[in-house]
């Protein structure tokens, strides 16, 4: 079972998404999908799993839905070669979800580092929705209805596949060889994977209000960088500043190549260079800024013209999002009837 390479990921619909999503995600994604590597690579909405923290506010999922295939599509996701689903459409996942919740306890999930931070950022301290604090197990099931070898994701969301990892070798050792144990797969530049807000804030984030995202025109992106936190003290140009902490250089150490340098800053080798001249003294932030709104309208444009090519094509949007939802249950269905029979509920079926 485990020769044939897989891979489930999702997100919830709960906004559109942003450049953090992209160096933290989709890039890798799309990179996955032209690989050849994966027999079967399945991208999911969740629509869902989004109900467990907005159950009072489902517009905002509902709206988010097709916000979040736009962003998929204009960053290269290509439903031809990826299928791209709605959780709430295949129903197989509900019951899975409800067979598995015997083998994890609530201590176990309450212990959960991811789970006990999203506990306190939604104000759950105390009273936590039970389907909130059971979703690590709905997501064990997302990922093993479609016999996932790989989960790519961000690492906030490596513990919750964790609780994946040991319920698919409980399910085994209990009621024989039946789950695919999936690996978690992380991007490997740490930067990359964890792309810091725009005002210094550790994490790009939609409730933070730091975020650019893809969907973003030419002249937000401007004011959005030129309103990047950088370093307090550097006051004036000729003061020394900092490249720690300065969320420009941070930027400019995910996403600047030597190109760049050569197409926008021919005065500088590169980025040491550019370091160097900041710490020293003798460089603005408006001219680092400049060179970062460069290479960021650089790798935006396609992506934004590509995303507002699909406006107003909501009824081909919905159509992608059933084609792979019908696939994603005729895999589920065959993962659920397996669950089943190990569990002794093909009772009537049997002579
Ligand atoms: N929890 C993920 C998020 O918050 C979405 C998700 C749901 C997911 N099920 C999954 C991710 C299974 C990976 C695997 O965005």
């Amino acid at each position: 079972m485990k020769n044939k390479k897989i891979i489930l990921t999702g997100d919830r619909p709960t906004g559109k998404l942003h450049l953090g999503h992209y160096v933290g995600s989709l890039q890798n994604r799309v990179k996955m999908q032209e690989s050849g590597e994966y027999e079967k690579i399945y991208i999911m909405i969740a629509d869902s799993q989004a109900l467990t923290d907005n159950a009072k506010n489902i517009e905002k999922v509902q709206a988010s839905i097709l916000e979040v295939l736009k962003d998929y599509l204009a960053a290269g996701m290509n439903p031809d070669k990826v299928t791209i689903f709605l959780q709430s459409q295949v129903s197989e996942l509900c019951e899975l979800t409800f067979y598995y919740m015997n083998l994890v306890t609530v201590s176990r999930l309450m212990r959960n580092p991811t789970i006990k931070d999203e506990i306190k950022q939604r104000g759950f301290d105390k009273s936590i929705p039970l389907g909130f604090l059971a979703y690590p197990v709905s997501q064990a099931a997302d990922i093993t209805a479609f016999d996932a070898t790989e989960v790519p994701v961000g690492d906030d969301q490596a513990p919750v596949v964790e609780v994946a990892r040991e319920l698919v070798r409980s399910f085994n050792y209990h009621y024989g060889e039946t789950l695919v144990e999936p690996e978690i797969v992380l991007v490997k530049d740490t930067k990359a994977r964890r792309l810091k807000g725009l005002d210094g804030n550790a994490k790009m984030s939609k409730s933070l209000g730091n975020c650019i995202y893809l969907s973003d025109d030419a002249k937000t992106l401007k004011q959005k960088v030129m309103s990047m936190y950088t370093d307090p003290n550097h006051l004036r140009i000729e003061d020394p500043g900092s490249v720690k902490g300065n969320v420009v250089f941070e930027y400019l150490d995910v996403f600047s190549k030597p190109e760049h340098f050569k197409k926008y800053l021919p005065e500088y080798k590169g980025l040491k260079e550019l370091k160097d001249h900041y710490q020293r003294g003798g460089l603005g932030d408006v001219k680092i800024k400049t060179f970062l709104v460069n290479i960021l309208e650089e790798l935006l444009k396609p992506i934004r013209e590509k995303r507002l090519s699909f406006e107003g094509r909501d009824k081909e949007l919905k159509q992608i999002l059933a084609d792979g939802s019908k696939r994603a249950s005729a895999h589920a269905a065959k993962t659920l009837e397996r669950v089943r029979s190990r569990l002794g509920l093909e009772f009537l079926q049997k002579q």
